[in-house]
């Protein structure tokens, strides 16, 4: 769990590097949809490129074939984002005889967001996520040379708009997980590799 760009998915690329997971973005897996240009993609189009949430039922039924067929742990990130996915995710949990090992919350103060968002870029070829600026103007991947590109909800504008709607109907979900004894919270506001560190040390604690 974090708000935008609090690095949930640069944390999931290093923790697939280490650990046979399987990773779920809810917002890649959306971008995708949109890509193939299907019915759905075009009617989710909208909401997400104005920083709005796709609606519940959508993203509990498309996340309940993965869950029921995965043998595997998995990452999501970026699911459950509101009390009722949560309430979902622990139902389909139960009926698959699953459980939560953890619940990483990445803490990333307000004044960091922005900057983060507009500075990502994605590789279009391997989806490798990187931050540019003055010191890296970097057009092209590193790891792969494909083209980066920026996402449509990625200008300063959408990204406050996400903020707040990740206040209002995310958050919450914190409050949600806070008791079960699975909840930890992380700085995302150090390296990659530190908050990495700190993940990596509670994976190992629940495995
Ligand atoms: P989603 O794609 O999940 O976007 P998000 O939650 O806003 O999060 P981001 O992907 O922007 O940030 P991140 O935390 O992954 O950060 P990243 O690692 O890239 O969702 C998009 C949309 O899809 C939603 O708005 C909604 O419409 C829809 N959606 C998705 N899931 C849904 C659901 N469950 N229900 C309903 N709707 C849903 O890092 C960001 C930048 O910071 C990068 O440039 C990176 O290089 C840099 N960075 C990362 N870590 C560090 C660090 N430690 N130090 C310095 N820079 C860093
Ligand atoms: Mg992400």
């Amino acid at each position: 769990m974090g708000c935008p760009g609090a690095g949930k998915g640069t944390q999931s690329a290093l923790l697939l590097k280490k650990f046979p997971f399987k990773h779920i973005s809810t917002g890649d897996v959306l971008r995708k949809e949109i890509a193939s240009k299907s019915e759905l993609g075009l009617q989710i189009s909208q909401i997400i490129n104005s920083g709005n949430l796709v609606p519940d039922e959508l993203m509990i039924a498309m996340l309940e074939k993965i869950v029921e067929s995965s043998e595997q742990g998995i990452i999501f990130d970026g699911f459950p984002r509101t009390v009722k996915q949560a309430e979902a995710l622990d139902e389909m949990l139960n009926r698959f005889h699953k459980e939560i090992s953890a619940v990483i919350m990445i803490d990333l103060p307000e004044e960091e967001v922005v900057d983060r968002i507009v500075s990502r870029r994605q590789c279009k070829a391997c989806g490798a996520i990187v931050r540019v600026n003055s010191k890296n103007p970097a057009t092209h991947c590193e790891a792969c040379g494909g083209e980066l590109f920026s996402r449509q909800d990625d200008t300063a504008e959408k990204a406050k708009h996400r903020l707040n709607v990740y206040y209002q109907d995310t958050l919450p979900v914190k409050q949600f997980y806070s008791n079960t004894g699975k909840y930890f919270v992380v700085n995302g506001n150090q390296t990659p590799e530190q908050v990495f560190g700190d993940i990596q040390k509670i994976i190992e604690a629940v495995k």
